[in-house]
């Protein structure tokens, strides 16, 4: 077969990284300068910087160019990704709620230092938000947003989704109060109580907590830190249990970071159809990819309405607009109904500002700038992890979102470890909250969602020193 020209490009390239001919740290030729020096399309460059990107060699700064990443010392050695889990197969109630509203109270633990560097303000949006706010008129108070939510922000979100594959329209959309708000309502319309919900474990604590105040039974199905949930360990299970919803994020799961191969979105989507139970697709972190292309939604090749896709601007712009929505398929109706009984209506003035912002082309220009941030981040998170936590056992390889998982040795409790970096003013989650069982307790959940300061390097150092004195 022959090699396809970007293959050919990568391997050059890589084969001078590697030689050292390309030192660490140092810029490489411009996309420009190579497409003119190998005589290649731009895109045929592209790929292959993607492809060098995608495997941590490589890495974009933002207006600067591409870069040489950090090689890995050959005297530390390299981690390797998680095994994948091994819950046991059976239908679980569950409580979590104490010790995820300490977390939640100690702001979601995204930062290991909450509150030590605020980023800057995004300026275009809070102009678009208080434009709107002024533009907003007096009997505009005195009403509740219609109950889908504004025409013109669902129509921007449509256009935003659509990058990545299908073909969504305004009306398909409905505005909720962040993506937790589209679970609770996904979860209520396609299950009844004491149904059982399959989830990806280790899964989203949020989820279990959805799970626990709605009275349903989780069951919780084997998973790949790489590659998110089993499909053929869910096959199984829907040959034993009466599934009737399956909550998963395909694209860079939390706690791992893990993102479903397309082969595996279909064959999951397929087993939806032929079992009769709903998905609801958890979205939130498709869109921070460290690769050129997004990852496709399971929405996008559903035909059948069977997916309920759900997600919200917290992740990517801000956790404070508190805005979300839900793309429901055949149970458009329904969610309709249970978000008026669930919130009544959402901001008017502020869906406007959001719709203003996304509508100047904000969105884009601030996604494109907090990729390369995010992975960035994630790559001196794994340097920091070689340096000073030597002693873990494996650690997942995010190619996108904001955390990755960390296996530690099997005598360490992250619960007691919490307790004890918590009296040290560092907020770490840990393992077991990710699972409805009592599994994942040596297990860290660590993000990367913040700038490495000096102060957040020195709480790295204070958790390895925690881990070693355990
Ligand atoms: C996977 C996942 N889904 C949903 C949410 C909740 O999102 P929102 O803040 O939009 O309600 C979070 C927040 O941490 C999350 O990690």
């Amino acid at each position: 077969m022959p090699e396809y020209l970007y293959h050919q490009l990568e391997r050059q390239l890589r084969q001078k990284i590697s030689s050292g001919q390309f030192a660490c740290f140092s810029k490489l030729p411009s996309v420009r300068e190579l497409c003119r020096d190998s005589k290649l399309s731009k895109s045929t460059v592209l790929a292959a910087y993607a492809r060098l990107e995608a495997d941590g060699l490589i890495e974009a700064k933002a207006k600067s160019g591409y870069y040489v990443c950090q090689h890995q010392d050959p005297e530390k050695p390299q981690l390797s990704t998680p095994a994948t889990s091994s819950p046991q197969s059976l239908p679980m109630l569950i409580t979590r709620t104490q010790l995820i509203l300490d977390i939640m109270q100690r702001g979601a633990a995204f930062d290991l230092l909450s509150n030590s560097a605020p980023q800057p303000h995004n300026q275009q949006l809070r102009k678009a938000l208080s434009r709107a706010l002024r533009n907003q008129s007096s009997d505009q108070q005195l009403y509740y947003d219609q109950p889908q939510g504004d025409k013109k922000l669902r129509l921007q979100l449509a256009n935003c989704i659509n990058q990545g594959g299908g073909h969504l329209s305004a009306a398909d959309l409905i505005i909720t109060s962040g993506c937790q708000h589209s679970l609770l309502l996904a979860l209520m319309a396609t299950t009844e109580p004491g149904d059982l919900v399959a989830i990806e474990s280790p899964g989203f604590y949020g989820a279990l907590q959805l799970l626990e105040a709605l009275g349903r039974k989780v069951l919780e199905i084997p998973s790949s830190a790489t590659d998110g949930i089993s499909p053929d360990a869910l096959q199984l299970a829907t040959e034993h249990w009466d599934i009737k919803a399956l909550l998963i994020s395909p694209n860079f799961a939390t706690p791992t970071g893990s993102c479903m191969p397309q082969d595996n979105k279909r064959r999951v989507l397929a087993l939806a159809q032929q079992k009769n139970f709903a998905i609801i697709e958890d979205d939130i972190y498709a869109e921070l990819h460290f690769s050129l292309q997004r990852p496709r939604s399971l929405y996008s090749y559903d035909q059948s309405g069977c997916v309920l896709l759900c997600s919200s601007l917290a992740k990517t712009l801000s956790r404070d607009l508190r805005l979300g929505w839900i793309a429901a398929g055949k149970y458009h109706d329904k969610i309709l109904g249970l978000k008026v009984a669930t919130c009544m209506a959402n901001s008017i003035s502020q869906q406007q500002g959001v719709a203003l912002f996304i509508g100047e082309g904000g969105l884009d220009k601030h996604l494109k700038l907090r990729r390369q941030q995010l992975h960035s981040q994630k790559q001196q998170l794994q340097s920091l992890i070689s340096q000073y936590l030597p002693m873990a056992k494996s650690a997942s390889q995010p190619q996108g979102g904001v955390v990755l998982w960390l296996e530690l040795q099997e005598n360490i409790n992250s619960l007691e470890l919490y307790r004890r970096a918590r009296a040290q003013g560092l907020t770490i989650t840990p393992g077991s909250i990710f699972s409805a069982q009592d599994t994942y307790q040596n297990f860290l959940r660590l993000s990367f969602a913040h700038c490495w300061t000096p102060q957040r390097i020195e709480a790295i150092k204070t958790l390895a020193k925690l881990i070693e004195d355990y």
